[in-house]
């Protein structure tokens, strides 16, 4: 039998590492033989640690597994599958798995992270054998068709950009990978990073090919510490198997990465200020035009793209344009890894095709809220996305029908909250986020969030709160309309939702937050 792990840092974070060494040393004292790997997650994170039994081609999961019930689980003979009330049968059967449609997402906490044997085995690199056989151009086009969109959050589509730094002049080219995934409830790039890391890997290599580059950063965070690690230990194992390198797979095409570590500023997700942090210059929006695709990395012509749009570049060049474009619906083709996190009693990692409601995710998939009291509000996009009330729950996961109810999808990271949030505390809470993250490039964002905490201060104090109210709506505005980058003009979002959803808290209160 093969005994399954995770080493994601969401199931480390719930003593997978003490589980793994409690089966270790279970193993060791009844003299058992069997393999231990340590995976990446399912994405059932209220299972987590669970543990997985591969055994006569039937792969069973129990979870969560604590140190403590080890042995009980030997006793149940659970390397056969043995009845045992943390059982929940075939791992593939589990409702929430069954339901989704994996396909960024197909091996991740199925396979060893880094074993290249189990990655070819399951479709790895299938996509960079066909896209070395093409033309650069061919493999943009590919892209384009498939209807990909960056999947960070603004949703542009990955093939134009490409095309883009293709068609740009110069001889040195560069693809950023931005892992500095810092939205609220987000955690989708970290799982790709820790347990399927290949796939990165071979999405970057991929865009390099088509777009003239011959090396890639990956910049993440400095909180992301086993990320970091396994994807460091991928890079060495891809080079040293040519996949990187002078002669990527063999072909006429050189490409190397290696990963960049930032030191916790939000708006270094921010693609202009990501990049003068790479330069290692302070993390400082600058101005676009000109675009990072013509003018990007040192000056030269740069792909930045999210983790989840580069790894959903594999599965496109191997199963086909029109296979990816087929999910999905409207604008929104293919899939979405969706981050269902907050209050919320089936948290995790759902993937599945644009289309889906926002009341399926929270309440058929998500089980409501973990308290068991009424859902209130949930927020989309991150700390600059919309907060939707129940009301909206009707709302297809698509950009342009989220954009339609002043919202955003951003990195699908869907936050829930249950009646005791209290929205003015929220809204004061996205202007204090705008005012310390900040880069103070640009007025409406440096002043107009410091203002904005004080303006919510007001309206808490009962300082004539309707004129503080209509002040407020004049800031976001300013803000939404003045802002240079997202930070700033995002912020608004948050604030505007829940007044506009929520009035009745909006009204005179104790302000303990000042
Ligand atoms: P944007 O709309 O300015 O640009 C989107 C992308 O398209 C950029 O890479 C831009 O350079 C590129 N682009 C635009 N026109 C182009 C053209 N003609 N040719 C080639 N490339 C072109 O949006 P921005 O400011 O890059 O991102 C904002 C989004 O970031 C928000 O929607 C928000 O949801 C998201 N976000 C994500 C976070 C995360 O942790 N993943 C954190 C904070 C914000
Ligand atoms: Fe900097 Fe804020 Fe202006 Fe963005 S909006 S450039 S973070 S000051």
């Amino acid at each position: 039998p093969v005994i399954f792990v995770p080493r994601d840092a969401a199931a480390i974070a719930v003593g997978a590492n003490r589980v793994a060494e409690a089966i270790a040393a279970e193993l060791s004292a009844r003299g058992i033989e069997a393999e231990l790997v340590r995976n990446g997650s399912r994405g059932l994170h209220w299972l987590e640690p669970l543990v997985e039994v591969r055994f006569c081609d039937r792969r069973v999961a129990y979870g969560p597994v604590k140190p403590s019930d080890v042995p009980g689980l030997f006793e149940a003979g659970f390397l056969e599958g043995g009845a045992h009330p943390l059982l929940h049968g075939e791992t593939e059967e589990m409702p929430f798995l069954k339901a989704q449609t994996r396909l960024t997402f197909a091996r991740c906490g199925v396979t060893d992270p880094l074993s290249l044997d189990d990655y070819r085995l399951h479709g790895g690199l299938n996509g960079l054998e066909t896209a070395v056989a093409m033309q650069p151009a061919d493999i943009v086009q590919h892209v384009t068709d498939s209807g990909l969109r960056g999947r960070g959050g603004a949703g542009f589509p990955t093939g134009i950009k490409w095309k883009t730094v293709l068609n740009a002049p110069g001889v040195r080219k560069y693809i950023v990978c931005n892992a500095d995934e810092g939205d609220s409830g987000t955690f989708a790039d970290r799982m790709i990073m820790e347990g399927d890391p290949f796939v990165l890997i071979e999405g970057m290599a991929i865009a390099g090919i088509a777009t003239g580059a011959a090396k890639g950063f990956i910049y993440t965070r400095s909180e992301y510490p086993h990320a970091i690690e396994t994807m460091q230990a991928a890079i060495e194992t891809a080079r040293k198997t040519g996949i990187l390198g002078p002669s990527v797979l063999g072909s006429a095409h050189a490409f190397d990465m290696e990963v960049r570590v930032g030191a916790g500023a939000y708006v270094c997700g921010e693609e202009t200020s990501l990049l003068n942090s790479l330069e290692g210059k302070r993390g400082v929006v600058r101005a676009k035009p000109p675009l990072p695709a013509l003018e990007g990395l040192f000056g030269c012509p740069t792909v930045v793209n999210n983790v989840l749009s580069l790894a959903s570049v594999p599965v496109i060049l191997d199963k086909g344009a029109d296979f990816y474009r087929d999910f999905g619906t409207g604008r929104s083709r293919g899939t979405m890894p969706i981050q269902l996190a907050g209050n919320i009693r089936h948290g995790g990692l759902y993937e599945t095709a644009f289309g889906i409601t926002l009341g399926e995710l929270v309440n058929d998939i998500g089980g409501g809220t973990l308290s068991g009291r009424p859902v209130k509000a949930v927020q989309v996009g991150g700390p600059l996305g919309a907060y939707f009330p129940p009301e909206l729950f009707d709302t297809p996961f698509d950009y342009e029908a989220f954009a339609a109810q002043d919202g955003l999808i951003g990195h699908a990271g869907v936050v829930v909250f249950d009646d005791t949030a209290d929205m003015l505390r929220q809204a004061r809470f996205a202007m204090e986020f705008c005012a310390v993250e900040s880069c103070g490039k640009c007025t409406p964002c440096r002043i107009g969030a410091v203002r904005g905490v004080e303006v919510v201060d007001r309206i808490a104090d009962g300082d004539k709160p309707e004129e503080q109210i209509d002040l407020l709506k004049d800031l976001c505005n300013t803000m939404k309309l003045g802002s240079l980058c997202a930070l700033g003009g995002f912020t608004p979002y948050p604030v505007m939702s829940a007044l506009t959803h929520f009035p009745q808290d909006f009204t005179p209160k104790p302000n303990t937050l000042k």
